[in-house]
């Protein structure tokens, strides 16, 4: 049996689109797998009353089961509400959805949000797909990401990637001829904790450090004046912070020159057309490097709840630092 997301207490991107990029900040939006992660987000949000996407990908799906995934969501209104906000502003996310099917059974199955993703396919593949599940998604007022140009690899080079790129001249064809509600775009961004080579990189002569190099923030302002107001999309958004790196691998880890986007970046970006901003990769850093911690001070202790509340801490902590001091997203749904 379908099921509506309004019925759900959930809601559409649109307006929460609208007032991000008319404020000036980018909703965060947040990649869940487990319990202790959803816990996280919500505590997080509720407490600084920051709208939020609550993201799975077909990985997450595959791991914590489909529909487990979707009653958690359901089940996150709720413990919102408990937790005194009353009204929680939170969107429930396909994040990569790479088939029409799986976006129509998450559309009909309670998510108020799904990502196209045709970004591999050829540009008139990438159109037809998208418009497809456009016109399925709107009948139910589901709204709809899709993304053109191609995130780098870390095996790219960062000049060879250029050609990875958003073309600029693509877009307003592809927003209207798709109906797409957002777009994400490439400048420079890639997934996971290795965005950049370390030699793709400089380093700081002070410290040491890995510094990548900049966003393509001149292909950004040249999307946003094709498409002026147009919701734009930034994935692979982690900054991967060097403390929680640090962490790890002084106990027991090896994430040798791990490096992410730098929050500047991405502070910069949240105050244009950039209104959401993926998150997914900085999530696990913080929570492996809790429990690697907590394993080596306590190693005594095997109860999952003595590891996993540090670690939920942890990532409450990184998410509420994002809100606030990154996305700008604090106090926006009131
Ligand atoms: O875009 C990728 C997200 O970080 C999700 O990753 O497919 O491993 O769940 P995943
Ligand atoms: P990160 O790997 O940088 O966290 O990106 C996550 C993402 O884009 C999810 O779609
Ligand atoms: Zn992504």
């Amino acid at each position: 049996m379908s099921v509506s997301y309004k019925d759900l207490g959930l809601v559409n991107t649109r307006e929460m689109f609208a007032k991000a990029v008319a404020g000036g900040y980018a909703v965060p939006a947040f990649n869940f797998n487990n319990m202790e992660q959803l816990q996280a987000i919500i505590q997080a949000a509720s407490e600084t009353k920051s709208p939020v996407i609550l993201q799975v990908s077909k990985g997450a799906r595959k791991y914590a089961n489909a529909t487990l995934l979707r009653y958690m969501a359901e089940g996150a209104v709720e413990y919102a509400k408990e937790l005194g906000w009353e009204k929680p502003q939170i969107v429930l996310h396909l994040d990569h959805g790479d088939t029409f099917e799986t976006c129509k059974s998450c559309i009909d199955t309670g998510f108020s949000s799904v990502m196209i993703d045709g970004s591999s396919l050829p540009y008139e593949e990438n159109i037809a797909l998208t418009k497809k599940v456009v016109e399925y998604a709107h009948q139910f007022d589901v709204t709809v990401e899709a993304e053109l140009g191609v995130l780098a690899g870390v095996e790219d080079e960062v000049c060879a990637a250029e050609s990875h790129y958003t073309k600029p001249e693509e877009v307003i064809d592809f927003a209207t001829r798709t109906g797409c509600d957002s777009l994400a775009i490439s400048i420079g961004t890639s997934h996971g904790a290795y965005k950049f080579t370390p030699e793709q990189c400089t380093r700081d002569p002070k410290t040491g450090k890995l510094v990548p190099p900049p966003l393509a923030f001149d292909v950004l302002h040249e999307v946003e004046a094709k498409l002026p107001g147009f919701p734009i999309v930034l994935h692979g958004s982690s900054s991967v912070p060097q403390d929680e790196v640090d962490t790890i691998n002084a106990h027991g880890g090896k994430l040798p020159d791990a490096v992410g986007i730098p929050e500047e970046q991405l502070r910069e970006a949240a105050k244009s057309a950039v209104c959401k901003i993926n998150i997914d990769s900085d999530s696990r850093l913080a929570m492996t490097a809790a429990i690697r911690k907590h394993f080596d001070e306590f190693p005594g202790h095997f109860d999952p709840r003595q590891y996993l509340t540090p670690a939920r801490d942890n990532m409450k902590k990184m998410y509420i630092h994002k809100i606030v001091n990154v996305l700008g997203s604090e106090g926006k749904a009131e």
